[in-house]
């Protein structure tokens, strides 16, 4: 199973398959490169998911996941069309509009995310077609990624959090997204802003099952009970970025560094 983020994050997802799917080989690519992709273009965030997808075909993967918020928004049109049928092709953002679709209980969705994902409505739009009760408000936190990423527990991260929670289009709501691969990381955090008031949705919760499921369905699954030998590939390896998978995924990895640009 192949998954690709912009960075680190997405490792989160990978870790959640390989809970649920200890079988499955994963192959991670991580785009150290070029992240952050949350205020890149969508023709470049399109053009790396495509390269990326690329590289994860020629791997021989049987399914392939965006577990970045900003490349399932903007490239996933471009990236069924390149797919076609060889490959399942998943993303952060299904999952989690099943979960919404039969609650009655939502009325009212704030969404978080990075400017990408935040200016393509995707959410409003998917929410709208099946739920068009459904009033959503979404706001852009840029600072939040990078912020997780130094996993500071200061004041000041603190304050940051806090001044997007307050913002006016986050008042009045019963359910907020986190809609970026990192934000699942201050969960407790926001939850606290709230006092556990409102209900936080992130496809980190429901991605496993959704996709154990549907691979299931497909007779795909991996019914050896060998675990699988998984490979972790960043365009750009630093000490730092090996250093931080630990905030994401739960067991030691070694990132290896992967030219899939030239
Ligand atoms: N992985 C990105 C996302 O989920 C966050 C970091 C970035 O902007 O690249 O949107």
């Amino acid at each position: 199973i192949g998954i690709f983020d912009s960075g680190i994050g997405g490792l989160t997802i990978a870790s959640e398959v390989n809970k649920l799917l200890p079988n499955e080989k994963i192959i991670y690519f991580g785009d150290t490169q070029h992240l952050p992709y949350g205020n890149k273009s969508n023709q470049k965030i399109t053009y790396y998911s495509n390269k990326i997808v690329e590289f994860l075909l020629k791997k021989n993967c049987k399914a392939i996941i965006i577990a970045c918020n900003s490349a399932s928004s903007i490239a996933l049109n471009s990236l069924r069309e390149k797919i076609h049928s060889c490959c399942v092709l998943f993303n952060v953002i299904d999952p989690l509009l099943e979960q919404i679709k039969n609650d009655i209980s939502i009325k009212n969705i704030g969404v978080i995310g990075t400017h990408a994902t935040i200016s393509s409505n995707v959410y409003e739009h998917s929410i709208y077609k099946t739920r068009p009760d459904i009033n959503v408000s979404s706001l852009a936190t840029p600072i939040l990624a990078s912020l997780i990423e130094e996993n500071n527990q200061d004041l000041y991260t603190k304050g940051i959090i806090e001044s997007y929670l307050k913002n006016e289009k986050l008042q009045n709501i019963d359910t907020l997204i986190l809609g970026c691969t990192h934000y699942p990381l201050i969960k407790e955090k926001i939850s606290d802003f709230y006092k556990n008031e409102i209900r936080l949705l992130s496809s980190l919760s429901c991605i496993g099952n959704y996709i154990k499921n549907d691979l299931k369905e497909r007779n795909l699954l991996n019914l050896s009970n060998k675990a699988g030998e998984h490979a972790f590939y960043v365009s750009d390896y630093t000490e730092f970025f090996q250093k931080k998978t630990k905030l994401f995924f739960p067991t030691s990895i070694i990132l290896e560094e992967e030219n899939i640009f030239s």
